[in-house]
Order: structure tokens, then C-alpha cells, then sequence
């Protein structure tokens, strides 16, 4: 591997832990006197040719950043041929003699079809708050986006008590309902709505009564943002659908949700949606330490050679596996973890 150079980039949405990958990648590679080269935006730089040598001065406090330091975005130039050819033009130009893909689901994808229909060699490193790719047990990003929530759980806790109040907390996690479900057991919620588990508004409304007759005077309901009413139930008119449940951009539910509430209780209502800062600032502790052994992997997985593949989180063990397992159908919720949070339901 001496003297040779390694690409890196950064696709998708933003996520607490990249610089953590970047950096540890960046001083794997120093071990081996690897140059590592970053490219700006994701796919983008590779295809504009916009890139940033990388060495251990240039990732020097970057650990506890958030978001990265590369830039990111969702382009994707498989399929593209214009995109290709530059890309393959750029590639020769700065001599790679691999490339390290940390993306998500989107991303991975395009590493795939790089991978198989163009043989660039690549490793790939799994990021994402929402938890969702298969092949690995957890993403690096999640814990950071399940702490914001359950800080923010804890503070409308008590705003809710003191006005009596059920207070209705919006949070990400794309098709899935991790961050909801993790958000919630660990912030004491009431109702955890997800996407996995289309819900009745009859039944919220129903516990949030029953918790009022019991002299439990207020309540938090946790909504994933792509959670879905019932369809024997369905409130949303075809506008409100369209406009909360976008291809791209999700978000909305929490506040027809929050409205629907108040009309079947009489209970007054109010909804928090927590967006973007589930997803900036700083990461935890173990989002860093996850990302860094996944950086230090997968430089190792780039010295073996080891083409098409993923680090993976495997119990407490980083392992790889081959791409195909990563992309292509999304992780949903564990029922094993959907069941405990029901357990407090109501
Ligand atoms: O995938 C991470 C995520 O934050 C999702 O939870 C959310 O639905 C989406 O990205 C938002 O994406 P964008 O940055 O394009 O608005």
C-alpha cells in the first residue's frame, strides 16, 4: 500500500460521527504511508474534480464536529454517462487506487452499481441517524439523534405536567421508526407512533383518556415522521398526505396529529418538531468511538482488498459484508424493540 492514494467521500444526509470516520481513516492511512485524498460533496467532487488532500494536520480537531468536514449531497452519478466519464477521468488523473464510500442507503446504492457495473474498488462505510441499513447492527449517528430526543423528551416533560397538557414530538428516521421507538422507551412516552405500526386514532385518543381518568394529567406521544394512520382510520385528506409524505421531504404528521388529538379528547394539545438538530452538532461518545473503529476498519478492508464490502457493527464486533446485504431493502424496527415500548403505552 506504501505511496499509494485513497480516496474518500462523504454522501447523503449529514451525520454526528463522519469526521470521526475521516479522521481515523486519514490516521490508519498514515500508518501505512497511505495518502488519502478527500473528494468535496460526495460523488460530486469526484465528477468536478474538487478535492482536498488530507493529512493529520488537516483532521486535527475534528473528532467532536459535526457534520463533515467534505461536504455532502445526494448526487449520484451512476447511470449518468457524462458523470461517469468525468468521474473516470478524475480517478486516472489522481493516480486512486481505491475509494472509501460513507454514505447511506442512497449512497451505498451507488457505491454498489460502481462497484459491480464499473469495478472501481471500494469499501464502504454505513452512516445514517435513522439506523436503517441492514448488515449492520447499528449506524454510528443514531445514539447522537436518540440522546437529542430524549433530552428534548425530558425538558417538554415537564412543560406538559405543569399546563396539563399532551404535547406531540415529531422526530426523523425516514421509513423506519428507530429513532422514535429508542427516542421514546428511553424519554418515558406515552404512545410511540411508527411507520411499522400504522396506528388508529381512536386508540391514541382512547389511552390518552384513560391516562386522564387515572389523574395522569398530561401526556408525550413520540411520532415518527413517516408513521401513517390506519387506513380503516384515515384522517388525512389526499392535500395533507401529498404534502406531508413527499418523495424527498418528509415531515408534518405531528401537527394534524396534534389538532385530531385535541378535537376526540378536549384535551388541550401542542406539538414539538424536532428536525435538523436531531442530526448537527456534536457526536456522543459512542457515536465517536463506533465511527472511529468503522474508519480504522475500513482502512484495513482497503489494504486486504477487500472490494464491494461494508463495515459492519456485529454485536460488539466490527466485521464487513459484502455490499449486496447493506442496500436495497431498508432495516425496519425490531418487533422485539417495538414491543417494549408498547409496554408503556398509556
Ligand atoms: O436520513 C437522515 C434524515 O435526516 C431523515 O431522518 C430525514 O427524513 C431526511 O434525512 C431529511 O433529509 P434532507 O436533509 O434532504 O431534508
Amino acid at each position: 500500500m506504501k505511496n499509494q492514494r485513497v480516496g474518500i467521500l462523504t454522501g447523503g444526509g449529514d451525520c454526528p460521527g463522519l469526521n470521526a470516520v475521516i479522521r481515523a481513516v486519514v490516521r490508519r492511512a498514515h500508518v501505512s504511508e497511505v495518502e488519502i485524498v478527500g473528494f468535496k460533496n460526495g460523488w460530486l467532487g469526484l465528477v468536478e474534480d474538487d478535492v482536498e488532500p488530507l493529512n493529520r494536520d488537516s483532521v486535527s480537531g475534528i473528532l467532536p464536529r459535526g457534520g463533515t468536514i467534505l461536504g455532502t449531497s445526494r448526487f449520484n452519478p451512476a447511470g449518468d454517462a457524462v458523470s461517469l466519464n468525468k468521474l473516470a477521468e478524475n480517478w486516472k488523473k489522481y493516480s486512486l487506487s481505491s475509494l472509501i464510500v460513507v454514505g447511506g442507503e442512497g449512497t451505498l446504492s451507488a457505491a454498489l452499481e460502481m462497484w459491480r457495473s464499473h469495478h472501481y474498488p471500494l469499501v464502504c462505510v454505513p452512516k445514517t441517524i435513522d439506523n436503517d441499513i441492514r448488515g449492520t447492527d447499528m449506524t454510528f449517528g443514531f445514539d447522537t439523534a436518540v440522546q437529542i430526543v430524549t433530552e428534548a423528551i425530558d425538558r417538554l416533560h415537564s412543560t406538559a405536567e405543569s399546563h396539563h397538557r399532551v404535547m406531540v414530538v415529531e422526530v426523523m428516521g425516514r421509513h423506519t421508526g428507530w429513532i422514535a421507538a429508542y427516542g421514546g422507551i428511553a424519554g418515558g412516552a406515552d404512545v410511540v407512533l411508527v411507520p411499522e405500526h400504522p396506528f388508529k386514532l381512536s386508540h391514541v385518543c382512547e389511552r390518552l383518556k384513560r391516562r386522564m381518568d387515572q389523574g395522569r394529567a398530561f401526556s408525550i406521544i413520540v411520532v415518527a415522521e413517516d408513521a401513517h394512520p390506519h387506513p380503516d382510520e384515515d384522517f388525512l385528506t389526499l392535500e395533507v398526505r401529498e404534502s406531508i409524505y413527499r418523495h424527498d421531504r418528509l415531515g408534518g404528521i405531528g401537527t394534524v396529529l396534534a389538532e385530531e388529538i385535541e378535537r376526540c379528547t378536549g384535551i388541550e394539545t401542542r406539538v414539538t418538531k424536532l428536525g435538523y438538530v436531531q442530526r448537527g452538532g456534536t457526536p456522543t461518545p459512542f457515536d465517536r468511538v463506533l465511527a472511529t473503529r468503522f474508519g480504522v476498519k475500513a482502512m484495513e478492508m482497503t489494504e486486504a482488498g477487500e472490494w464491494g464490502r461494508m463495515v459492519s457493527l456485529q454485536g460488539n464486533r466490527i466485521m464487513s459484508v459484502p455490499l449486496e446485504e447493506a442496500v436495497g431493502e431498508l432495516k425496519t424496527l425490531s418487533e422485539e424493540i417495538y414491543g417494549v415500548a408498547e409496554l408503556f403505552f398509556g
